[in-house]
């Protein structure tokens, strides 16, 4: 798909891997308009692209927000949704596990009330996680979570075909405003992370922006999920 005078809709452009994906869109001629929950970050979105507050959580109003923005050809959502739990399933509070699933929530919101805007020829793009299909110690709820994200987009690819497409990408330890802390707390952290990977480093927002904007050009490829993992799975 050439890129030129479409019009792009990206849930959690505000920041790290849907900013990175805002950004290579506004470059390649994209009008795009980014949305998440706090108008302090959108002073990191380039002049030109839209800043719309928007919680995907919120079911009517992602509905009212996609009436209002239609029609577009290129449907993102990077959006968190909410707090992940980490730790043993065995251990794991319960109202935390069930609220893991808010991104799967969000992700349906916008793809339940988003694919019928989305322009004929045109593209969904969801972002999982590595988790999804390789679980490490303590992960059980990011990997349940992911893992129904990609079943969800292999189903749906079925159902929305021919007219649209849908894809997940999947990163892995990636470095972005998601991880809060800062200097040698931060480098250790994703040292630990990433040491046993086949690529042992944290990858950027670019790199997994980049595996985004593959999905969305390229119209031979639908139901996929595309790894920007640095060998996450295979280690
Ligand atoms: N970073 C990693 O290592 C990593 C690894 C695997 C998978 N992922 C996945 O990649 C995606 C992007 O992660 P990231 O690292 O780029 O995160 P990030 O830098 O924290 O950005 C998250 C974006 O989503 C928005 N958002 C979060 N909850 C929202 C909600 N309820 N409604 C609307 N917008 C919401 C945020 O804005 P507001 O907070 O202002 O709403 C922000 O724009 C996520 O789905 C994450 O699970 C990340």
């Amino acid at each position: 798909m050439d890129l030129i005078n479409k019009k792009a809709i990206v849930f959690g452009g505000t920041s790290g891997i849907g900013l990175a994906t805002v950004k290579m869109l506004e470059i390649a001629g994209t009008e795009v308009v980014a949305i998440g929950r706090s108008s302090e970050k959108k002073s990191q979105l380039p002049n030109g692209v839209k800043f719309v507050a928007c919680d995907v959580r919120d079911e009517m109003s992602v509905k009212k927000l996609l009436e209002k923005l239609a029609p577009f050809d290129i449907l993102i959502s990077s959006a968190t949704g909410g707090e992940r739990a980490i730790g043993p399933f065995l251990e794991m509070d319960m109202d935390g596990f069930k609220g893991s699933f808010d991104k799967l929530w969000g992700y349906a919101n916008v793809v339940r009330h988003g694919a019928k805007h989305v322009t004929d020829g045109g593209s969904i793009t969801l972002v999982s996680g590595s988790p999804a299909r390789n679980c490490r110690p303590g992960q059980i709820a990011l990997s349940s979570v992911g893992g129904a994200v990609e079943a969800m987009a292999r189903a749906l690819a079925k159902e929305i075909s021919p007219r649209i497409r849908i894809n997940i990408v999947s990163p892995g330890t990636i470095n972005t405003p998601m991880v809060t802390l800062t200097g040698t707390e931060r480098e250790k952290l994703y040292e630990n992370m990433t040491k046993d990977n086949l690529i042992p480093r944290a990858g950027t927002s670019e790199e997994v922006a980049e595996g985004l904007m593959y999905v969305i050009k390229n119209q031979f490829v639908t139901g996929t999920t595309v790894d920007v993992d640095g060998g996450w799975l295979l280690s």
